[in-house]
């Protein structure tokens, strides 16, 4: 069996159980060595000067920007820009395509989407006084073509989706989505800060229009994410951040600005982090999705298999969603955040409460669920934590009550 945590500081100490994720993912050593070795050996700025330094933090931040591009399968048809995580790129997409909805238009969305990839949208839609116009989701949480269909009108402009959602993480089949927007004439916006993680990715043979996701989710560093258009959205979009790195002439009342993707880059942009995600794109497709999903289907199904039998009074919500990464789950009379706290002590990391995504709590019924999430670096010896420390819960609960 591979050692797959020998590259993690974190899981090599062996004190903690990471089931986070879904969250955030851990650093492999290389990818904080090509972080270190960025600002211990080179340290200048990109895309400004004629010193070497530069030129060389330059040539590394636009591999970086390939490596991206080939993750999504970017090659000809649309170009990535840098933003600082999901949310910014989610913004972006919103901020700078918005005003072409206009009044009375109609954005499909759903009640699965993380509050990254809502509220940006409800808010524009409020400010072009359009309509959010809600999809039906079938039991698992998907968006499925027929419900998308009965929904899209000839007034919808764009179909907000999630790749994969982060709580049940139900899959949406985007291809078959982007059809049929495309067939209504309308655009389609996908959320894929989870679905990057653990579904090979091909924007643009599937026809995406913006496609936006995040570093720190696979096994990158914070502070970057990206957004995915088609050439010809750019045409479409305004800026919404100017500055410095991002123009071509500047007179006193008029300034042009660049193309794609520097012209939607204003100031320093974030250089280490750049050449940190391109080294945990090439760990991790070193790796390949085809064994880090094989293993982490096979942890998902022992998880759900000794919860159901050991923890008692278990409700798992997304046991139907065999691809999910995470098991979604609560104790019944028992807090999300009391379970999480009692696990904690354990030494075993979980998300709880709502996952910023209320609506699709309001959906499955309740206010918060328990997030246990894997990555292909855990083992039987993390579930193996988790049950024996969820086993614990009720007792410890009781005993405080
Ligand atoms: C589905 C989904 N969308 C968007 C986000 C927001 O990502 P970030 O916080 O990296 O901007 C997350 C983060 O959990 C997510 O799971």
């Amino acid at each position: 069996m591979i050692d797959y945590k020998k590259d993690f500081p974190l899981l090599v100490k062996g004190e903690w159980v990471y089931l986070n994720s879904a969250a955030q993912t851990l650093v492999p050593i290389p990818v904080l060595e090509a972080m270190n070795d960025y600002y211990t050996n080179i340290g200048a700025n990109v895309h400004r000067g004629v010193d070497s330094l530069g030129y060389e933090a330059t040539r590394l931040y636009d591999a970086a920007r390939e490596k991206v591009a080939k993750l999504v399968g970017a090659k000809n048809k649309g170009k990535i820009i840098f933003t600082r995580g999901t949310t910014s790129a989610i913004n972006l997409v919103a901020g700078s395509y918005g005003h072409n909805i206009n009044k009375d238009d109609e954005i499909i969305i759903s009640v699965s989407e993380h509050h990254s990839n809502f509220v940006p949208y409800q808010q524009l839609a409020k400010k072009q006084q359009a309509k959010l116009v809600f999809v039906e989701l079938d039991e698992n949480g998907c968006i499925t073509p027929q419900n998308l269909k009965k929904a899209i009108t000839e007034k919808t402009k764009m179909v907000v989706v999630s790749h994969m959602t982060n709580v049940l993480g139900s899959i949406n089949d985007i291809q078959a989505l982007a059809k049929i927007a495309h067939n209504a004439g309308a655009v389609i916006a996908v959320d894929g800060a989870q679905g990057i993680v653990h579904i090979p990715t091909q924007v643009e043979d599937w026809d995406i229009d913006f496609y936006c996701l995040g570093a720190h989710k696979m096994l990158g560093p914070t502070g970057i994410g990206a957004m995915y258009a088609k050439n010809e959205m750019f045409d479409k979009m305004q800026q919404v951040e100017m500055g410095g790195d991002m123009v071509d002439i500047v007179e006193e009342q008029e300034t042009s600005y660049l193309d794609a993707p520097q012209g939607f880059e204003a100031g320093t942009p974030m250089i280490a982090e750049a050449i940190g995600w391109g080294r945990a794109i090439d760990y991790f497709l070193d790796i390949g999705y085809q064994k880090a999903n094989e293993r982490v289907g096979f942890l998902r199904k022992i998880m759900i298999d000794r919860m159901e039998k050991e923890v008692k009074d278990i409700i798992i919500y997304n046991k139907n969603n065999e691809h999910a990464p995470m098991v979604t789950f609560n104790i019944k009379g028992i807090h999300s955040h009391d379970c999480a706290s009692v696990l904690d002590k354990h030494k075993v990391c979980v998300r709880a409460g709502h996952h910023c995504a209320q609506l699709i709590h309001k959906w499955m019924g309740t206010q918060s669920s328990v997030r246990a999430s894997l990555m292909y670096y855990n083992d039987e010896s993390d579930i193996d934590r988790m049950v024996e420390a969820l086993k614990d819960v009720k007792d410890f609960i009781n005993v405080l009550f």
